[in-house]
């Protein structure tokens, strides 16, 4: 399995609509995060423009951001000064502390599959945790979405979750920790909430992910236009955090 790093750092060029389309994450989350972690320093990597970054800075942890767009970074920098931000891939972090946590939001699967638990172990210090999440949204209503769906494959998009039933990839990464005897105290938790986004908002999510960025300009206009058009003034979205945690056994 390989990290496709063209699209995994498309994200910039859109840092303004991903910033304001993106959806935040759970207050309980943080705090179960939190509550699992033992006490100490922060690493977040992967933190983009800051979503998951300022509810965590917000509980007065010391915190370690890793970002390797400059233009995400940017932005996270001003949403969030008190925070240290180090530009750059995970892969070529070099930690100056052991971290009592990391954590990464929507972003575990940007970072080499082969290395990434080897890489949170190294960081991490004896009993320190790991925690892992990602939002999934879909279209609330299955007829609406099926039509969305429609729309995607006529355009090669193949990989969005907007339009799709879920993907738990929490799950995936809870699978993968099993299997590693240097990870102990493996639980799952999931976070539900529906939202009503309106056609624009939905417009500026749908333009947000990587699966439509990657389209010709021309390919994706047209396909916004056709999406516009089944939407209407706008859908609901049920919107689930899936998190998986771990804990460093040794
Ligand atoms: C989908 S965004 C998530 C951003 C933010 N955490 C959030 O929840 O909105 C994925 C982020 O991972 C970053 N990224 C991609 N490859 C990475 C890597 N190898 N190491 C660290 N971050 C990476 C991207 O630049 C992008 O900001």
């Amino acid at each position: 399995m390989t990290v496709d790093r063209e699209r995994s750092v498309v994200f910039g060029s859109v840092a303004e609509e991903y910033d304001a389309a993106r959806p935040d994450y759970p207050d309980q989350l943080v705090t179960d995060v939190l509550a699992y972690a033992p006490p100490g320093p922060v690493l977040e990597v992967g933190a983009g423009t800051g979503k998951a970054t300022v509810s965590f800075a917000a509980r007065g942890i010391d915190l370690t951001c890793v970002e390797p767009d400059p233009r995400m970074a940017a932005r996270l920098s001003a949403k969030a000064p008190g925070v240290r931000v180090e530009i750059g891939i995970f892969e070529d972090f070099v930690p100056d502390r052991p971290f009592a946590l990391l954590y990464a939001a929507q972003a575990w699967h940007w970072v080499d599959p082969d290395r990434r638990w080897d890489l949170a172990h190294a960081v991490l210090a004896p009993s320190g945790a790991v925690a892992v999440f990602w939002n999934q949204y879909v279209v609330t209503d299955p007829a609406l979405r099926d039509e969305l769906a429609a729309v995607d494959r006529r355009y090669d998009v193949t990989s969005s979750s907007l339009h799709r039933s879920r993907e738990v990839r929490a799950e995936q990464a809870e699978h993968q920790l099993a299997g590693d005897p240097r990870y102990t105290d493996l639980e799952e938790r999931h976070y539900e909430r529906t939202d009503h986004y309106d056609a624009g908002r939905y417009l500026d999510l749908v333009r947000s992910i990587s699966a439509y960025q990657m389209l010709d300009p021309g390919a994706r206009e047209t396909l916004l236009g056709e999406i516009s058009a089944l939407i209407g003034d706008g859908l609901d979205m049920t919107l689930t955090t899936d998190l998986a945690l771990g804990r460093r056994a040794r």
